[in-house]
């Protein structure tokens, strides 16, 4: 996260393709069927390299199902989808060198610091499926894709290719959250609505983090279900990851900053003075950032390409 690493990200970036365009200096996907609205650069990577410690500190580590052994033992291929800055996928491959880590995203993965040989990054659009073989994962594991799926899509195309590409007795695990800031005051409540406005508008579920589970047990492929729900406390009792969630929050509030101002009817200028109003209510009461994990076994079922 230091200044370097973020110089060489942004220059990668200004070589990379037309999948993106740049609007007020933040870059974001062109694609036709993108559900996508927050911003895809060295911003945003650094925003989700700060959310992945405050998540991984809420849940005292960086996964809950029971992978550890299959992981350490070693041969395991793991799949992380929509994988962001790559931290998570990184952490994991460095920590269990002799399983297989595979990053797939939109957006290529600049964290370049160090190669490790048990980790890839594929740039690929995961509303177009996974390109990978059926029974071909031991673990598949997706965080925060509450604006990459539609609601139809969650339970017609994620699930099911998810479930297609682990194998028999692998696992998947799912990490969202409750957008909806509970407890905060007038203006954190106005970017909850904002968030709210934009979900109905593309269809998206604004609160994910409460499906999860069913959609495991709606999919009828999945035995061994778990589930674990943590409040994450955003402001003054977040302790010494306090500073982190307000920034975390603050720059998704401005990675949204045409999308919200537009579904507020207001200025940008109007929105920078709500969000900084806002930050600074997180800042002095605080807030409850709700978040959620589900993980299931797949069953015996083998697919066939
Ligand atoms: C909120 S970030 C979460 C990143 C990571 N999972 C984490 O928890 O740090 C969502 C990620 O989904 C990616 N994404 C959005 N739409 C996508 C698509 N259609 N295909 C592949 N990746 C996509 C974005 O580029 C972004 O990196």
């Amino acid at each position: 996260m230091g200044g370097c690493c973020s110089l060489i990200r942004r220059k990668k970036y200004e070589q990379s393709g037309s999948k993106f365009k740049v609007i007020d200096g933040r870059r974001f996907q062109i694609l036709d069927d993108s559900n996508y609205t927050l911003p895809n650069d060295a911003g945003e990577e650094e925003r989700l390299d700060i959310q992945h410690f405050v998540l991984k500190h809420a849940f005292n580590g960086n996964f809950s199902a029971p992978v550890d052994q299959l992981l350490r033992k070693g041969g395991a291929r793991v799949l992380d989808v929509g994988c962001g800055s790559g931290i998570w996928t990184f952490e994991l491959a460095k920590e269990y060198p002799k399983s297989h880590f595979v990053g797939i995203d939109l957006a290529p993965v600049n964290l370049k610091d160090e190669k490790l040989s048990n980790v890839e990054f594929i740039e690929y659009n995961v509303l177009d499926g996974l390109p990978f073989e059926s029974n071909s994962f031991d673990y598949v594991f997706a965080r925060a894709l509450v604006a990459v799926y539609t609601r139809s899509q969650w339970t017609e195309l994620a699930i099911p290719e998810y479930t297609r590409i682990i194998k028999p007795g692998g696992w998947l695990e799912l990490m969202e959250w409750d957008t909806v800031l509970k407890g905060g005051a007038a203006n954190v409540k106005r970017m909850n609505n904002a968030l709210i406005g934009m979900c109905d508008q593309k269809d998206l579920i604004a609160a994910p983090g409460y499906e999860i589970q069913s959609f495991l047990e709606q999919s009828g492929h999945y035995t061994n279900i778990g589930y674990e729900q943590k409040p994450v406390p955003i402001g003054p009792k977040g302790e010494k990851y306090a500073e982190m969630a307000i920034r975390d929050w603050r720059d998704v509030w401005q990675g949204l900053k045409l999308i919200f101002s537009s579904v507020m009817q207001v200025s940008g200028e109007h929105y920078d003075a709500i969000s900084e109003a806002a930050v600074g209510e997180l800042i002095k009461s605080g807030v409850i950032w709700e978040n959620m994990r589900a993980w299931g076994q797949k069953k015996d079922r083998i697919y066939t390409d």
